[in-house]
């Protein structure tokens, strides 16, 4: 866990609120496979990771408004119990007046608080850092209230706070893995049944990097709902309660009724989910050179059949693909920008890293970042 963080977060607080603070973890997330299957039911193949998000909260005795202060960007917001409503759009105000209002809507009571909070992963990074936000703040009100709230309660409270503050219709995968993970384990999660299997990863000569691009493309949000609502509308074509439950045979029977981009959509998110499944199989029998196929494969959905990549993350798993100790590369999260997954042999890595770092700049006049992660444990209070 980032030490300085932690103490730049329990100090800010300290000079903010002159009180001791709960310091809460919760860590942002990878995804080994299983991209835009949570929202259709199926399987994903996540693992909280030792980045994410640390928060200082305590009560207040302020009888007006609780305040959150966002140590990173140094901006500060009151907020009033009793008139939630959104700010404006894009903001991180709304990750923190979501949770809130669906703890209301749960007819629990919290009193006012204080809260900091800062991280040491990039927003748009893919890495969830804002599900490992609202998973510190449900936790702590919790915490401080005593309101009883099971782990299960509270992963859907920051999701509501996502669909209904933010205006992302998110899936589950995020704010489960960060509530959820477990030290050096990856989760196979079902997304219907919201209960997942655990991996301990150990790759041996092999490990998992991760390559930032460093950009954010606007509208994902937007494509993120679009996306979220051609599945809904052909899951009802098909007359099922959502894409997990189709095959690609059934597809086929509606194949002149959608679009063909929506077929090609469809048609990735059925296939997709069963490369999460022969995934973790591969996985079970440490046949790594078959998952680096299937990780390989799922980019190439994303980017041609799904279409939420972009020019900078092909590029980089193009670059991939030019080196044999890459098994797999793909994009990772929502898509747009954000960061690579690669399953690199331990001992090529430092030359991958110089040589995707060169090519990347040549190609975009920007740098990419590159991230060794270790897999972590969920949720939970700072000792
Ligand atoms: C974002 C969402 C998740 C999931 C991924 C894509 O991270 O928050 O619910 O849909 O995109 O797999």
């Amino acid at each position: 866990m980032n030490t300085n963080l932690i103490h730049k977060i329990r100090t800010s607080f300290q000079e903010t609120f002159k009180t001791e603070p709960l310091m809460i973890f919760s860590p942002g997330r990878i995804n080994i496979i299983g991209e835009h299957t949570d929202y259709n039911d199926g399987f994903v193949f996540p693992a909280a990771v030792n980045k994410g998000i640390v928060a200082a909260i305590g009560k207040s005795d302020s009888k007006n408004s609780s305040i959150a202060l966002a140590v990173d960007k140094n901006e500060i917001v009151k907020i009033c119990l009793n008139d939630l409503k959104p700010s404006a759009e894009g903001s991180w105000q709304n990750y923190v007046l979501g949770v809130v209002a669906e703890i209301q809507n749960r007819s629990k009571t919290i009193g006012n608080f204080n809260i900091a909070f800062g991280g040491d992963i990039p927003g748009g990074a893919g890495m969830s850092s804002s599900a490992a936000l609202e998973n510190s703040v449900v936790f702590g009100l919790n915490e401080l209230f005593d309101l009883g709230l099971s782990k299960e309660d509270m992963i859907l409270i920051s999701q509501k706070a996502e669909h209904n503050y933010v205006g992302v219709k998110c899936g589950i995968m995020d704010q489960y893995a960060s509530m959820f993970g477990i030290e050096n384990h990856a989760l196979l999660l079902d997304c219907r049944t919201v209960k997942s299997k655990p991996f301990k990863i150990e790759f041996k000569d092999h490990e998992l990097i991760l390559i930032n691009t460093n950009v954010k493309h606007s509208l994902s949000d937007s494509a993120y709902n679009d996306r979220r609502s051609v599945c809904e509308s052909i899951a009802s074509m098909l007359k099922v309660k959502a894409l997990r439950d189709a095959s690609e045979f059934d597809l086929e029977s509606i194949k002149d009724k959608v679009s063909p981009e929506n077929y090609q959509k469809a048609l990735y998110v059925i296939q997709e989910n069963e490369r999460a499944v022969k995934a973790s199989k591969a996985m079970e029998a440490g046949d790594l050179k078959t998952l680096g196929k299937l990780i390989y494969a799922s980019h190439n959905g994303l980017q041609k059949q799904y279409k939420v990549s972009c020019n900078e993350l092909d590029f980089l798993v193009e670059q991939a693909k030019l080196n044999g100790h890459v098994l797999g590369a793909r994009m990772m999260g929502g898509g747009f920008g954000g960061c690579t997954i690669n399953l690199i042999e331990k001992t090529e890595t430092a030359s991958f890293k110089a040589f995707v770092s060169e090519a990347y700049k040549n190609q975009f006049n920007k740098e990419c970042s590159i991230y060794s992660v270790k897999l972590s444990n969920g949720t939970g209070i700072i000792q």
